[in-house]
């Protein structure tokens, strides 16, 4: 007897980065998302002797698989739990892996143990563990702000036809996790203008949602990305992700908007670059990453559902 759930990674294009101080890994700035559909984690739930835990079909540890069930324990009795968690797409390298990743997780033990709990308190579970997790239970567009924190839906997958383009740079797993890079940012002299700014820009990229303005939405993106790896590289010691293709990328990606493309760009806490399009976009936007030497291979998604029970 065991259950399977599936969830996807998904991509900010307002950016959370930072920990407020309050208990619970609650964000210091609000974020707005975009679920992806091809890109999947598969994971399977069932009763064992005791507590294990497997990623791509290698048995390993994970403080924060542990500290999750932990948490879920705190709150209901749950038997010992073989977790078997497997990704269509490259592991820690920036593709948010973790946001679907806990997101599936919860979603498995949930159904599993017979739990019964809705979205948001999955997606408030999923938060404790990685906060970007909290965004991967639902689907469409989403934000993540207070004062639930808890995902919230936007737009469904199918209100707003958006695909995203992923352009692989290095798979390698990233140099400083993004837990340590958030606790390393507080030395940087720009984080509190980051904190102090985010609200604005939130509060624009929902009307920008709302109205399906792409252009604003273009323009707020970039800049939230381009500003939390500022406050990045101005870290001690400071946070550089970028690869000089990742570099490339996104002049390519200005490059194509100003020839009249629909497209713009976002970068996590990795070397990938994402470009957000609208489909009558996306083959010159495939076409030109595939193009740029250094990038090893492109994803395209569109939007997707949250996560699911099989
Ligand atoms: O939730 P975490 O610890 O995987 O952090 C995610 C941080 C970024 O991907 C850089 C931004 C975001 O909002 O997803």
């Amino acid at each position: 007897m065991s259950v399977v759930a599936h969830a996807h990674p998904n991509i900010a294009l307002i950016k959370y980065w930072g920990k407020s101080a309050q208990p619970g890994n609650i964000p210091a700035v609000p974020s707005l998302s975009v679920t992806l559909n091809t890109l999947t984690t598969t994971t399977e739930v069932m009763e064992a002797d005791t507590d294990a835990f497997s990623l791509n079909g290698v048995p390993t540890t994970d403080p924060k698989v542990a500290r999750c069930l932990a948490n879920l324990r705190q709150r209901f009795a749950l038997p010992p739990l073989a977790v078997r968690s497997s990704n269509n797409f490259p592991t820690a390298a920036g593709l948010a892996s973790s946001a679907s990743g806990f997101a599936a997780l919860v979603t498995a033990v949930d159904a599993f143990c017979g739990l019964g709990l809705g979205p948001a308190e999955r997606s408030e579970l999923a938060r404790q563990a990685s906060a970007s997790a909290a965004r991967s239970v639902f689907g469409g567009i989403v934000a993540l702000a207070g004062p639930a924190w808890q995902g919230r839906p936007l737009l469904d997958p199918g209100d707003w036809p958006v695909a995203v383009v992923i352009a692989v740079t290095d798979t390698s797993s990233k140099a400083v996790s993004s837990t340590e890079g958030m606790r390393l940012s507080a030395t940087s002299p720009y984080f509190s203008g980051w904190v102090e700014s985010a609200g604005a820009d939130f509060d624009a990229a929902l009307a920008a949602v709302e109205a399906r303005d792409f252009a604003a939405l273009a323009e707020l993106a970039e800049r939230s990305c381009l500003k939390m790896h500022g406050l990045m590289l101005a870290t001690r010691p400071p946070l550089l992700y970028w690869n000089p293709t990742t570099l490339a990328c996104l002049h390519r990606i200005r490059a194509l908007r100003q020839r009249g493309a629909d497209v713009f760009f976002t970068v996590d806490a990795g070397p990938q670059v994402k470009a957000i399009c609208l489909p009558g976009s996306r083959d010159d936007v495939v076409r030109e990453l595939t193009a740029i030497p250094g990038v090893t291979q492109v994803l395209s998604a569109g939007l997707g559902p949250g996560a699911w029970v099989q």
